[in-house]
């Protein structure tokens, strides 16, 4: 099978690293990470191989959603730094060859924005229109649209006696995109740092911007992509940056729209097609089933095959608002490494643009918590408040909040067994995983069969095999259920990736030889015929060519 490159892109050939700020390296020993920080750490990413930073918000705000509600979109939060030390960011990262993707932040801002203060001063300010206010019905809410983070998505306000709408929390009035001046104030913002040389955007839940919550229509409203082609026309179109944007409820049908070349929209979308496959369906993140592997071969496989030319996947186990992977759907303990470098494995051989959070290189884990006091997480404090509110008992509670809550993601970054684990030398405002003292960047670094080793591996393989950027998909389906085996086809070669996504031995066979071994989480060399086992969690990747290159 001959594919050729049809379109291409820099961020088509990249891997892409998401720094949460907050968690990731405290220069001055407040507790809290900032932006000089970051740029101490860049010889580090530097060296794992990756080519651009997702960077989670780090503009001025009170912090309800710790960031993702903007107070000032064109100034730097005080205890990250200051827009000087951005610049510098910006700056060496580039020295480094590394991009800066900024996350944007668009569909509400914080209440203290002065866009907002100045909406709800009066109903005939200018700014009015700049959010979606309605009358109550009867006294109560204009109708019974929730927001995610639980309760009425709608909040009185007493100034005018009228409800604005926040799909989040109260803190997060939703801006109303069918105002023209709200759109323009946005680009102008956007080009505002795209002039500064920044390589993109990160949409946050860019599908919800196009809502008529009046139809109580949230995500994918009719006007969604309209918005899009607009923006794109004022901002970042012609520049190829990188564009993703977070959409939830994506198909393949929707995430074409979104990123068909031809259409002038974004780069590629966050799709959570996988995210769901341990919830119980139609319930909410909280209620737990177990992943049927089955299940993520099906989705996976569907999401490589049917974008085809028109759309470009992006490819993820982890950001700031999901669990640790290794925790999730690898095992934490007995075979961390082991699991974690096949999960690695797995989804770097994919076709898409591989994204990595902070720490999932060194297979950081969840947090386990046993008190309320220990969440930080405005969306675990609510669904605790709630749930309790509804009878739930404390241990179904913190089953799910250990499962599924943000904190797991978001505790400091492990850099050595120093105290706090060389994070702050200050007091970490939200603990630290007491397994630094094993788990931690010193540690992976000197251990040349570390998981970081792996990582740094495959983001080699993707900048020298244009097959894993290129090449089609092809699942072998004649494995157990727990073996997730596909073929990359590219230009006359074929590469087998074989994972064994369990705890248990399993077996598996082949009736070529491969010439080559590409990697693996064993010592084993494959290149002979084989009809045998899989160690728990073993994964290899090997040429089936009949040259070795
Ligand atoms: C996105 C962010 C999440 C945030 C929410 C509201 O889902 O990833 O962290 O809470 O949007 O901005």
């Amino acid at each position: 099978m001959n594919h050729l490159k049809t379109n291409n892109h820099w961020w088509q050939e990249a891997v892409v690293y998401q720094v949460y700020p907050r968690s990731f390296q405290d220069s001055s020993g407040d507790g809290v990470g900032d932006l000089a920080g970051i740029i101490q750490r860049l010889d580090y990413l530097k060296k794992l191989g990756i080519s651009a930073i997702w960077l989670s918000p780090v503009y001025q705000s009170p912090n309800d959603d710790n960031g993702y509600d903007i107070s000032d979109y064109e100034q730097i939060m005080a205890e990250f730094g200051t827009m000087a030390d951005m610049e510098q960011l910006i700056d060496e990262a580039q020295q480094r060859g590394i991009k800066i993707i900024m996350d944007l932040v668009v569909n509400h801002t914080s209440d203290e924005h002065p866009w907002f203060i100045e909406s709800r001063s009066s109903k005939d300010n200018p700014y009015r229109d700049f959010y979606v206010w309605r009358t109550g019905l009867d006294g109560s809410c204009p109708n019974d649209l929730e927001s995610t983070f639980l309760g009425s998505a709608w909040q009185l306000d007493e100034p005018t006696g009228e409800y604005y709408l926040h799909l989040f929390s109260q803190k997060q009035p939703d801006l109303n995109w069918e105002n023209p001046n709200v759109r323009q104030a946005i680009y102008d913002m956007m080009n505002f740092w795209i002039d500064k040389g920044i390589g993109g955007f990160r949409m946050d839940v860019i599908d919800l911007v196009g809502k008529i919550p009046d139809q109580k229509i949230t995500g994918n409203g009719p006007k969604l992509h309209d918005y899009l082609q607009e923006m794109n026309a004022q901002t970042f179109g012609g520049k190829d940056l990188l564009t993703v944007g977070e959409t939830w409820g994506a198909t393949p049908e929707i995430a074409k729209l979104y990123s068909d070349p031809k259409r002038n929209e974004l780069s590629m979308v966050f799709q959570f097609e996988h995210v769901g496959l341990d919830e119980q369906p139609g319930k909410s993140k909280w209620d737990l089933r177990p992943l049927q592997i089955r299940e993520l071969k099906n989705v996976f496989s569907k999401w490589q095959t049917e974008l085809g030319d028109q759309g470009w996947n992006s490819l993820f186990w982890n950001n700031h608002d999901l669990p640790r992977i290794v925790s999730r759907w690898g095992n934490d303990s007995t075979y961390r490494i082991q699991s974690a470098k096949m999960l690695a494995i797995l989804l770097h051989m994919l076709k898409g643009t591989p994204y990595i959070y902070q720490g999932e290189e060194i297979g950081m884990t969840n947090r386990v918590i046993q008190d309320i006091a220990e969440m930080e997480d405005i969306e675990s404090k609510q669904m605790y408040a709630d749930r309790r509110q509804k009878g739930y008992s404390q241990t179904e509670i913190f089953a799910s909040i250990n499962a599924k809550g943000r904190d797991n993601a978001r505790t400091p970054m492990q850099w050595d067994d120093t105290e706090n684990a060389g994070f702050t030398t200050g007091i970490p405002w939200l603990a630290v995983n007491e397994n630094y003292h094993e788990i931690n960047v010193a540690q992976a670094l000197a251990d040349k069969n570390s998981i970081f080793y792996t990582y740094q591996k495959l983001i080699e393989l993707r900048k020298n095999h244009p097959l894993i950027i290129w090449g089609s998909f092809e699942l072998v389906e004649d494995t157990t259920e727990e073996v997730f085996a596909y073929y990359r086809h590219y230009q006359g070669e074929s590469w087998l990736i074989v994972c064994n996504f369990s705890d248990q031995e399993q077996g598996f066979s082949l009736d070529k030889t491969p010439s080559e071994t590409i990697i693996t989480n064993t010592e084993k060399d494959y290149k002979q015929l084989f009809d045998r086992t899989l160690e728990p969690y073993e994964a290899f990747v090997v040429n089936l060519s009949n040259h070795a290159r």
